[in-house]
C-alpha cells in the first residue's frame, strides 16, 4: 500500500451528501490493525506514524471521520487534538466524504490561461456535480480546483485519485469519465 497522493486544494466545501451519524466501527482491527503495527515499527514514536494511520483510515472509508480520528487517537497514543491538528493542515485528508472518483483540476495560472476553467466546468457539468465540492447524486464523483500540480507544461492537468492525467480539454472530459468505473 502507498500513502498518500497530494495536492493544494483551493475549495473543498461541504457537501451535500455523506453525513457522520452511523455508529462507528473501528478500521484498525485484524490483518488492517496488524499492518498499522508493522508501520509504527519504522518510526522512533508511535505518533511518527500519524501521517500513513491517516492514510490507510481515508483509504478504507474514503474520508476521516470524527470517530476516525478518535480511533486513531486511541491506537497511536496522541490526543484527538493533535490527530484533528494534522488532519486539517494536509489537504489531502477528506474531512467529509467525497465521491468514489475524487477529480482534481489545476486551475493555477499557468494552467487558467490555457483554459482549465473550461475543463473544470466540463467536469462538473458531465458528472453532474453542477458545484465545486458537492458530489454527485449517484455518489461517484467530486470536483475541486487544486494548486499546481507540477505539470504546467501539460495544460490542463487533472487527477482522479491517485491518476495523473495531462493535457486534459473540455471535449476530453467525456471520455476520461468513461473510464471511471
Ligand atoms: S499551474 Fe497547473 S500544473 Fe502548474
Amino acid at each position: 500500500m502507498t500513502y498518500g497522493p497530494s495536492a493544494g486544494a483551493k475549495l473543498a466545501t461541504t457537501p451535500a451528501h455523506g453525513h457522520d451519524d452511523a455508529p462507528y466501527q473501528p478500521v484498525f482491527t485484524g490483518a488492517a490493525r496488524d499492518e498499522l503495527e508493522t508501520l509504527c515499527a519504522r518510526y522512533p514514536s508511535r505518533q511518527a506514524a500519524l501521517l500513513p494511520a491517516l492514510w490507510m483510515i481515508q483509504e478504507a472509508r474514503g474520508w476521516v471521520s470524527d470517530g476516525a480520528v478518535e480511533e486513531v487517537a486511541q491506537v497511536l497514543g496522541v490526543s484527538a487534538a493533535h490527530v484533528r491538528g494534522v488532519l486539517t493542515f494536509y489537504t489531502m485528508y477528506h474531512q467529509h466524504p467525497v465521491g468514489k472518483h475524487f477529480i482534481q483540476v489545476c486551475t493555477t495560472t499557468p494552467c487558467n490561461l490555457c483554459g482549465a476553467e473550461d475543463v473544470v466546468n466540463a467536469f462538473l457539468r458531465h458528472t453532474g456535480c453542477g458545484e465545486l465540492g458537492v458530489t454527485s447524486d449517484d455518489g461517484r464523483f467530486t470536483v475541486i480546483e487544486v494548486e499546481c500540480l507540477g505539470a504546467c507544461g501539460f495544460a490542463t492537468p487533472v487527477m482522479i485519485n491517485s491518476r495523473f492525467l495531462e493535457s486534459v480539454t473540455p471535449d476530453a472530459v467525456p471520455d476520461v469519465l468513461e473510464e471511471c468505473d
